[in-house]
């Protein structure tokens, strides 16, 4: 059992959590993420690693409460505990050595870049985050993020807060001034998409980050199945981060569309099984 010691709603929809999680807390490193499992009869839901204490043995993870089981997480308390947590999952990004990188964040979506920005902050590459939301009322971490940056722009879609546009207006202006050689995009699929096509004329390394609906984490199941560069990855341990220059969006996206009439119906009437 994995106890919950701190609960924060950063925005109408999006929690922060810190859970004990001793030996998860020691190994894991930025890119990678856990299945947690609410009880013996939740589904597995794949979350990213935000941050992560080993003095004090716990992980925080940031999640958007938009379905069943992340409206059912967001409903506990602390002092609650959680039936399993599996990890740490995935590869470990590989950033390689930039000189100068952009790390890219869309919405909930910040919370998965953070780890990135921090963790090229910390190895002394110049670091700039551009983060991007629908209006001022979603923008989250913006404290968090200017700490682990040299500059960070925030956008948002409707003008409300930060710079009117999206995300990709700031990235064309900022490589068309500077040398920038990383950058890591995590978002909505159709961000990230845009992002790689920026970027691709420029020749700039772009990593991208990516969420199919996972079941196992272990590459047995076949559900994480992307396309990249024309050959079939698992995202679970193949990833999930990929270059974003060779990933099929566009299937990615058809892809997790596939278990939309369930996920709604669970949102409306109750899913106790995964
Ligand atoms: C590697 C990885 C890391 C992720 N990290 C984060 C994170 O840090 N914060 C965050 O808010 N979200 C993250 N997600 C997405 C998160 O897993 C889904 O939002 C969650 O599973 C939704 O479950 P639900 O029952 O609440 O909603 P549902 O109503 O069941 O689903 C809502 C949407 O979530 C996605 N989803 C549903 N089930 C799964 C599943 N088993 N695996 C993957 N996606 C699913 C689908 O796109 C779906 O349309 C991550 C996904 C992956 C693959
Ligand atoms: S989640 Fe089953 S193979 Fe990746």
């Amino acid at each position: 059992m994995y106890k919950i010691v701190e609960k924060k709603q950063l925005n109408h929809q999006v929690f922060l959590m810190t859970i004990e999680a001793p030996f998860i807390a020691k190994k894991v490193q930025p890119g990678q993420f856990i299945i947690l499992r609410i009880d013996e009869f939740g589904e597995r839901i794949p979350l990213t690693v935000e941050d992560f204490d080993c003095e004090n043995g716990t992980i925080t993870i940031v999640f958007q409460a938009v379905g069943f089981t992340t409206q059912k997480l967001a409903s506990l308390e602390i002092g609650s505990f959680i039936a399993d947590c599996v990890g740490p999952l995935g590869c470990p990004t590989e950033f390689g050595s930039p000189k100068k990188a952009i790390v890219i964040g869309g919405g909930v979506g910040c919370a998965i870049a953070y780890p990135q920005a921090k963790a090229l902050f910390n190895m002394g590459v110049k670091t700039d985050i551009i983060a991007g939301f629908r209006n001022k009322d979603i923008v989250i971490l913006e404290e968090e993020m200017r700490k682990v940056s040299h500059n960070c722009y925030i956008t948002t879609d409707d003008g409300s807060f930060g710079e009117k546009g999206f995300v990709t207006d700031v990235l064309k202006r900022l490589i068309e001034n500077d040398d920038y050689d990383l950058v890591i995009a995590i978002g909505p699929i159709p961000m990230m998409k845009f992002v790689a096509k920026t970027t691709e004329p420029y020749g700039i390394k772009t990593i991208v980050s990516l969420n199919p609906i996972m079941i196992d984490g272990t590459g047995m199941c076949g559900g994480c199945r992307v396309n990249v560069g024309g050959e079939i990855k698992f995202a679970c341990v193949d990833g999930p981060d990929f270059d974003g220059h060779k990933v099929d969006f566009d299937e990615l996206s058809r892809r997790n569309g596939f278990y939309r009439e369930e996920e709604h119906s669970c949102r409306l009437g109750g899913k106790n099984n995964g």
